[in-house]
């Protein structure tokens, strides 16, 4: 519907697969803490749709060793591996917050991560117990399966099946999966077909980058995960394979740095668009991104979020 009255504010409400989100503006996970962080800069609560978590485990992770963070082109590699403080942990310090979030209308997206399935079946039975007031629960199947000698866990759709099978019945409310820049069409069927309520994309690209003095891999590790403006428009393609094979929602992520990045994420068929690691070096971008996505639909002339998502003509 073309909106009569230019002046009038669109309605930027989505609904990603159950999470009423007042904006499409989500954070990534493990690029924008605990929200807390970010106080100084913006109100988080009153700004935002919505915030997805670092992920925890059941129990605590120290992840790998230094350094496991350097620059690269348009981008950042990081080997942090999953270090977290368990979901007890991360309520001691941050649920207080994160239960504001909830009440200033911001979704709270926790995020579970394992090296089996058992253990992301402990971190969302431990995320039911402590954390009942999250909106959704996420569940990062980009995680390295220790059993299958570092295979991703959810690296291939029968692995992504197990995984979704074993936590859906676990989960009381909307289940998101987090999936990796692989057979996204594919794995992508899989989750929906296990019940998944929405998906999101995409996790970092497998990337290296070499010290030419020392002749060393610039992490501690051989390899690391690229994000930053570097892989959006690899994102993007993979946000509109997802969309195009899957009938509920997808949460859009990946180098999305300016509004016009979101807007990308939206017509390639995104219903909330996602802010990582520009939020590391603008700690303004998600709340630039919320005002200029509202502006550009607004500028398109639709009164509705909604009617622009999936709207690319190829
Ligand atoms: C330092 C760092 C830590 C991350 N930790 C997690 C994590 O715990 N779980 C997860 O699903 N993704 C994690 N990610 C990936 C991001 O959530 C996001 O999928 C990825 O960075 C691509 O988006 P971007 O290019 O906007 O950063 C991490 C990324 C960075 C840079």
């Amino acid at each position: 519907m073309v909106s009569e009255d230019k002046g009038m504010r669109p309605s930027m409400a989505v609904n990603l697969g159950g999470i009423q989100m007042r904006n499409p503006v989500n954070t990534a996970s493990g690029a924008f803490g605990f929200g807390w962080q970010f106080e100084g800069f913006y109100d988080v609560g009153a700004t935002l749709g919505a915030i997805t978590c670092k992920g925890v485990s059941a129990e605590p992770w120290e992840g790998n060793p230094a350094p496991r963070m350097c620059e690269v082109t348009s981008g950042i590699l990081n080997s942090v591996g999953l270090a977290n403080p368990g979901v007890a942990g991360m309520l001691a310090k941050s649920g207080e917050y994160l239960q504001g979030l909830e009440a200033a209308g911001c979704r709270v997206i926790v995020q579970a991560v394992g090296h089996s399935v058992e253990e992301y079946v402990a971190a969302v039975e431990r995320l039911e117990e402590l954390a009942p007031w999250a909106s959704a629960v996420e569940m990062n199947i980009s995680c390295p399966n220790i059993a299958r000698g570092g295979k991703l866990v959810g690296g291939t759709p029968e692995d992504a099946a197990e995984v979704v099978r074993a936590v859906r019945p676990r989960v009381s409310r909307p289940l998101l999966v987090k999936m990796g820049p692989v057979r996204v069409p594919e794995i992508a069927r899989a989750c929906e077909a296990e019940g998944a309520d929405a998906l999101s994309l995409i996790n970092t690209v497998n990337a290296m980058s070499i010290d030419v003095h020392t002749r060393r891999s610039r992490l501690s590790r051989p390899t690391g995960g690229l994000s930053g403006p570097a892989i959006h428009p690899i994102a993007v393609r993979m946000v509109w394979e997802a969309a195009n094979a899957v009938r509920i929602p997808v949460n859009g992520i990946g180098g999305v740095a300016t509004w016009q990045d979101a807007a990308e994420m939206i017509l390639a068929g995104a219903t909330s668009v996602t802010v990582g690691t520009a939020n590391l070096y603008d700690p303004v971008a998600a709340r630039d991104v919320a005002a200029g996505l509202e502006a550009w639909v607004a500028e398109q002339g639709v009164a509705d979020v909604n009617e622009l998502i999936g709207a690319v003509e190829c």
